[in-house]
């Protein structure tokens, strides 16, 4: 029996993560816009709505997976209600803290705010180091949030157990819910990036406040900022991973997945590359050891394919030739799925050394990185949404406006996608607030991809008002 007071506060969690999305969309379309000259923006205002939407995105799809994963790990293990609540007040507080640096104190280096970027005059002197102490609210909240859901876990199963190491042997005697070792892994990694982070901010607050007197090494600030920033960006999949692991058979009428032999070799595998593929963002960086680069390279590979691999099996498994209970929460879970693997295709053409000397910083990282968050990760949150607020209420769901609002995100996301894709085929750079005449597709590209935004946003102010409605009276509910 789940506790009234975590479906009361995975309720909040929800409706707040679908209320930031909507106004860190509406942020992305106004630079969608300015980018195809439709309107003008300062191009600091440009580049202050670029830093809040990346970071606001990454910040609350990262909570969605946590919030989802804590609510169905309950079913395995006891979990800290107070770490929940801590974490949602820290993203608060945090997320406050990062608006008021960038809309009011102008801190505009952009999501991943590289080195020496933040120490250049920003309208406000105290916009730096509030973004700084934003990002270090945010770490604390998330890192105690990890840390208790590892202790649940080690609680109930030995460290072998957690990360399915029986299954190397003949016959294993126990067994490892999928659900507990992709958490496991995940949230290990998420751990592990967090306390870059730490150094991270450290290292920056010491040049900040020592004027000057201390200097950091750019080439190790870059090396911490990417194995945080892409870390996290990539572990946040896996939460929705975590959760489709556990719901789609389930949902879909089926029996429930195993862990089998080559689940956990793939999800053991992944713990380790996740941790290294991101040095394919450092391969412009002449001064980093070689060995690294092609580290970075096949730890790409290694990251990404065999965990696709066993999902889409899985998947491909529960559904050929059998009926299937299809509804919203399994359907946005199956999309997302392939939204994800097309995304990490375009991931891995990019992080092949030879592609990236062609496609380094154009709009091709844009998009293939919206495609497994747009298309991929917020479908996984959206399913689980859907299906956690339909839990605790009788109505059913109407079978036309649900298709209704799969056209408009499906169509609509295609089509926002597609621009940034042919536009980094054509070596449209990214991060461009005005384009200049030497890239005659892009203004044109830009107006396409902003409008087809428009339609994914209505298909979300849809599933917005649809799920926000429930969650709101599971809210304000009496039951236990
Ligand atoms: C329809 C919804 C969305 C729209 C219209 C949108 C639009 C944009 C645009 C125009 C940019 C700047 C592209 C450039 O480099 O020129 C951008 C960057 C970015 N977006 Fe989105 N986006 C959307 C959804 C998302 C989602 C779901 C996520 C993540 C979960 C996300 C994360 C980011 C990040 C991290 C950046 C990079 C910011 C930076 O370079 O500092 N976006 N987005």
């Amino acid at each position: 029996m789940i506790a009234s007071r975590l479906k009361k506060i995975t309720s909040l969690w929800v409706v707040i993560v679908l209320l930031l999305f909507v106004i860190s969309i509406i942020l992305g379309i106004l630079m969608r816009l300015n980018q195809g000259d439709v309107i003008q923006l300062s191009p600091v205002t440009f580049y202050t709505d670029m830093t809040v939407h990346g970071l606001t995105m990454i910040s609350i799809w990262y909570v969605a997976g946590m919030a989802a994963v804590n609510f169905i790990m309950e079913r395995y293990v006891t979990t800290s209600k107070p770490a929940n609540i801590i974490a949602l007040v820290f993203t608060l507080i945090g997320v406050l803290m990062l608006w008021a640096s960038t809309f009011i104190g102008k801190f505009h280096a952009g999501w991943t705010f590289l080195y020496p970027l933040p120490f250049k005059e920003m309208l406000k002197a105290w916009a730096t180091p509030l973004f700084l102490f934003s990002i270090a609210v945010l770490g604390v909240g998330w890192l105690i949030w990890c840390v208790s859901l590892i202790a649940g876990m080690l609680k109930k199963y030995s460290l072998a157990q957690v990360f399915a190491w029986q299954y190397f042997r003949k016959g294993p005697k126990t067994e490892t819910p999928p659900f507990i070792l992709i958490s496991m892994i995940t949230l290990v990694g998420i751990v592990t990036c967090l306390l870059a982070a730490v150094i991270l901010l450290v290292l920056l607050f010491a040049e900040y406040f020592s004027k000057g007197a201390f200097v950091n090494d750019a080439l190790l600030i870059k090396n911490l900022t990417y194995f945080f920033g892409h870390t996290i960006a990539n572990e946040m999949l896996y939460l929705g991973l975590a959760v489709i692991y556990e719901l789609f058979a389930e949902i879909s009428g089926k029996p429930k997945w195993k862990t089998t032999w080559y689940v956990a070799l793939a999800w053991n595998c992944t713990l380790f590359f996740i941790l290294t593929a991101f040095f394919h963002h450092l391969y412009m960086d002449f001064v980093q050891p070689e060995g690294l680069q092609i580290l970075g390279q096949l730890a790409s590979y290694l990251a990404s394919l065999p965990a696709a691999g066993v999902t889409v099996f899985s998947i491909v498994v529960a559904i050929y030739r059998t009926k299937i209970n299809w509804t919203l929460a399994n359907l946005l879970f199956f999309i997302g799925v392939m939204g994800w693997v097309v995304g990490g295709l375009g991931a891995v053409i990019d992080a092949t050394i030879s592609n990236n000397f062609v496609l380094h910083n154009t709009l091709w990282v844009p998009a293939h990185f919206h495609t497994y968050n747009a298309m991929g990760n917020v479908l996984f949150s959206l399913g689980f949404f859907y299906w956690f607020s339909f839990q605790f209420s009788n109505k059913m769901d109407d079978n036309k406006l649900s298709a209704l609002k799969l056209f408009f995100l499906v169509f609509g996301g295609i089509g926002f996608l597609a621009a940034f894709y042919i536009g980094g085929a054509d070596s449209i750079p990214r991060r461009y607030s005005n384009y200049p005449d030497e890239f005659p597709l892009a203004k044109t590209l830009a107006i396409i991809g902003g409008s087809f935004a428009t339609i994914y946003l209505i298909g979300i102010l849809l599933f917005f008002v649809n799920i926000s409605k429930r969650c709101v009276k599971i809210l304000f509910s009496r039951s236990s």
